[in-house]
């Protein structure tokens, strides 16, 4: 059974704005996105996963996004170093959290910048990286030296995908849905050349965040608004469940962002 890590939306809003999808002028409708997190926790639970939840805490809006929190393998948990202060403050509560659950807590070099499981997805044996908006490139190698796994890093490019998980989603099958034009030339050639079957998304349904989906298997939870892409899992034997997302999109995130696998990977 799959473990996730969610965090309820008591203190989310859009209280700064760190990417171009938040406005603070448009805000998000509070009642709204916290039925759309309800909606999520409750697919979730349904699908045979252990949900934990970490406590909210005030002035920290984007806690509920555990996805950037940091990446849990077995058990070990390599915390976030945010680019941007205003989430800074997130990862002691996360790093605590894990501490007293007994994982062991491997802190980067302080001045790498890395966002969690929001900038690193394994595909495969293969870790895939993003890098530029957010993580930077050196703390993927660092990243590597901890685990000892591949780690293949891809420039980001589209400053709307500025996590990998916006634009990329591996399948357990080997293959991926992706929005290509999220990477450059050399990322394109890097996925590419490690996983076969992928699926391109068009960009009117990329926008809607796809791509930010949560795969169990052969169940996969992704925000409604991508009708083609549903019906190309579907041909490939996996079963969608589309949600409403609209409040989270403003936030720049989505199903995936809202959920941490801990662990990711239980081995390497
Ligand atoms: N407002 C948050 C930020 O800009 C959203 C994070 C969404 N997470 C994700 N993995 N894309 O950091």
């Amino acid at each position: 059974m799959r473990q996730l890590l969610l965090c309820p939306p008591d203190h989310y809003g859009i209280e700064y704005e760190i990417n171009p999808w938040m406005s603070r002028a448009r805000g998000a409708e509070i009642p709204v996105a916290q039925a759309q997190w309800k909606g999520l926790f409750n697919k979730l639970s349904s699908l045979d996963c252990k949900i934990e939840l970490i406590p909210p805490r005030p002035k920290l809006p984007d806690m509920v996004f555990t996805a950037n929190a940091g990446l849990t393998i077995g058990r070990r948990f390599i915390p976030s170093n945010f680019r941007h202060e205003e989430r800074a403050g997130e990862a002691p509560h996360f790093a605590r959290w894990m501490e007293e659950r007994g994982y062991e807590v491997v802190w980067l070099p302080k001045n790498l910048y890395f966002e969690g499981e929001g900038d690193a997805l394994f595909g495969g044996d293969v870790l895939f990286c993003g890098y530029k908006f957010r993580s930077d490139i050196n703390s993927h190698r660092a990243v590597a030296d901890i685990l000892g796994c591949l780690v293949i890093s891809v420039e980001l490019v589209d400053p709307r995908f500025y996590h990998i998980d916006t634009c990329f989603c591996p399948l357990p099958d080997g293959g991926a849905f992706w929005f290509p034009d999220a990477f450059d030339e050399y990322g394109q050639r890097a996925i590419r050349d490690h996983l076969r079957d992928l699926i391109d998304v068009v960009e009117e349904e990329a926008v809607h965040f796809s791509c930010n989906a949560v795969v169990l298997g052969r169940e996969i939870v992704l925000p409604k608004g991508a009708p083609k892409l549903v019906t190309t899992l579907k041909d490939r034997g996996y079963t969608c469940h589309p949600l409403p997302m609209s409040e989270f999109l403003k936030a720049g995130g989505a199903c995936k962002c809202l959920t941490m696998f801990m662990p990711q990977r239980e081995k390497l």
